[in-house]
């Protein structure tokens, strides 16, 4: 499957600075799992929900991303900071009201809390109602475990996130410790994942010009 092509930002009516949370917010400020991964799983969802259609849930996706981490107390396996997180929305009216003005509606927050929740804990069934979103976070999240070198495809739940693995991986080696945290780190970071996303389109579709099987010119008569 070809990569899909670098996009807009998605429809979110907020100033860029306003998509990622606050280092601060974190309760465990780490580079694992802090602001840095958070933005770098934000760029994933972006790409995923363009590639793949729903882009009414561009929203919705956003407020998951943004929550997902902000709970955790460690860097190890856990399978509940995502109820915490969720939890934690009730608290948070600043970012509820943010949620709202950045396209956030009521209906959608059945879906974003199945997401959050279940980030951390298995796959919900395929029929459940809320599938998709829960399914484009945890493969947002999981092309980021590039940085821990522990991305396993078979655990991906879409073909277009496939194409998006070398795309993750270039991500976070040529940005990684090199911007800062705090409140201009997305509008940092995206231009990076822009030019990274189309220089891999540019490698992709000159590999799939190139002739298979033929001896290339040069080399003929070579021994
Ligand atoms: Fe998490
Ligand atoms: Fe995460």
């Amino acid at each position: 499957m070809s990569p899909p092509a670098a996009a807009a930002l998605p429809p979110i009516p907020l100033p860029i600075g306003e998509l990622l949370p606050p280092p601060d917010l974190f309760w465990h400020r780490s580079d694992l799992h802090g602001q840095a991964h958070v933005a770098r799983v934000m760029v994933h969802a972006f790409r995923l929900v363009a590639a793949t259609g729903p882009s009414h849930l561009a929203p919705a996706l956003w407020a998951a991303v943004y929550l997902h981490d902000i709970a955790r107390r460690g860097d190890g396996v856990c399978t509940r900071h995502g109820t915490d997180a969720w939890d934690r929305l009730s608290s948070l009216p600043d970012v509820r009201a943010l949620f709202g003005r950045g396209g956030v509606t009521e209906s959608d927050y059945p879906a974003i809390r199945t997401a959050v929740v279940h980030h951390c804990q298995g796959d919900v069934a395929l029929d459940h109602p809320h599938w998709r979103l829960s399914a484009l976070l945890k493969d947002a999240d999981a092309l980021d475990r590039v940085r821990i070198d522990d991305l396993d495809h078979a655990f991906l739940r879409f073909p277009e996130t496939l194409a998006l693995i070398r795309f993750a991986g270039r991500l976070f080696v040529e940005t990684r410790g090199r911007i800062p945290e705090g409140p201009d780190h997305f509008a940092r970071l995206w231009p990076q994942a822009l030019r990274i996303a189309n220089e891999d389109v540019t490698e992709r579709s000159r590999q799939a010009s190139q002739p298979r099987g033929r001896i290339p010119p040069a080399t003929r008569g070579e021994a």
